[in-house]
């Protein structure tokens, strides 16, 4: 019985292997792939009847099918090279390239919005004597949490909606930066003790979570601010942030409101509110009416943080913010969905994009980093 359907495989086997070598093209090898390796093929076929057979069986009769559709399945991989190969010399035959043809326009782009909100941020940031520094997008928990005053349990850290990475060796999991704050303290980290009196920070960078719909994406930008110095107080917070707000939304009287608020990271904390219209249409106008709009949040350091970095906050004290640049994009530009910024259309680029200002001033050596 046994041997009868051994002999019956490698006919079937056999009639397969003349097939692919005979077939004349790649669509009649797919016909014959299908026919015998598919869902419904000939050799897998005889895999599910193993059913029907006692345990000794089952295995002898398995290992030869597999054996067999490794066999085959060999064959009609080597059967595609070759067609394959065909066709390109073909190709290489038959093609030639005639130089007498019009060619294409190229298209232009323009400055994605959101580059134009970082070089502007930069150029009003570098007016207020900040420099501009970088940290990565892959970080260790104890960077994007621990040192920033997160502890493990945290409720924050589920806040975060955090990308986790595979663990390393030791068990330790990377992340994702769920936002720029991180680099506050590599960049404090950095801090030559003996020679220091204040520096001014601005990191525009990409962060991540868990979140996608009209307004939030898995990958989006953030621009976080730090100075920190022997004598920083609120006041320097709050005249630096106003000076910001009116510069970017271009309205000298534009209302800003500082609202108590909580981050592990600074004490006290503030959020930012913008005065604006909130219309029946649902678009906004900036600067009139009674509503308010929140667009950053910031504080006055934590003195733990400045402990854990080594900074002595009887000595040093200093503020930060951090706000999230798509949103400050759209509210600029009434862009209403957040969606297409990623989405590489020309046609939605040429509608809301800029023509790039040759001002060296404004490209502030992230060129390329937001394109
Ligand atoms: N990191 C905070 C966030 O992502 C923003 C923030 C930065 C708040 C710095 C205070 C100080 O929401």
């Amino acid at each position: 019985m046994i041997a009868e359907l051994k002999d019956k495989i490698l006919n079937l086997s056999n009639d397969i292997s003349l097939l692919i070598s005979e077939c004349p093209n790649l669509n009649s090898l797919e016909e014959i792939r299908i026919n015998a390796l598919g869902k419904k093929g000939s050799i897998t076929s005889y895999l599910k009847d193993l059913r029907a057979y006692d345990d000794n069986s089952k295995r002898e009769i398995g290992s030869i099918v597999n054996e067999i559709k490794n066999k085959i399945n060999k064959e009609i991989v080597d059967r595609t090279h070759f067609f394959k190969k065909q066709i390109l010399q073909e190709k290489i035959n038959t093609e030639k390239i005639d130089v007498t043809l019009t060619s294409y326009e190229n298209e232009t782009g323009t400055l994605h919005p959101l580059s134009r909100t970082v070089e502007e941020l930069c150029a009003i940031f570098a007016d207020m004597g900040f420099s501009i520094v970088d940290g990565p997008d892959i970080e260790t928990d104890y960077y994007n949490f621990t040192a920033l005053n997160i502890p493990t349990e945290h409720p924050a850290r589920q806040e975060h909606d955090t990308f986790y990475l595979q663990p390393n060796k030791d068990g330790k999991r990377k992340v994702l930066r769920t936002h720029t704050s991180p680099v506050q303290i590599r960049t404090m980290e950095k801090i030559d003790l003996e020679n220091f009196e204040e520096i001014r920070y601005i990191i525009p960078g990409r962060t991540y979570r868990s979140d996608h719909d009209a307004t939030h994406s898995p990958m989006f930008h953030q621009c976080e601010g730090l100075v920190l110095g022997k004598n920083i107080n609120m006041g320097h917070l709050k005249g630096c942030l106003i000076e910001f707000c009116r510069t970017y939304f271009n309205s000298e009287n534009l209302p800003v409101r500082f609202r108590p608020s909580y981050f592990p990271f600074t004490e006290p904390s503030a959020e930012v509110d913008i005065g604006c219209r909130k219309e029946k249409d649902g678009s906004l106008s900036i600067g009139e009416g009674e509503d308010w709009l929140e667009i950053l949040g910031s504080g006055m350091v934590h003195p733990r943080v400045l402990e854990g970095v080594g900074i002595d906050p009887s000595v040093y004290q200093g503020f930060a913010f951090g706000m999230g640049l798509e949103r400050l994009t759209m509210l600029k530009y009434g862009i209403p969905d957040l969606r297409p910024f990623y989405d590489s259309d020309l046609r939605w680029l040429k509608h809301y994009g800029f023509i790039p200002v040759d001002n060296p001033s404004l490209h502030s050596g992230l060129n390329g980093v937001f394109s």
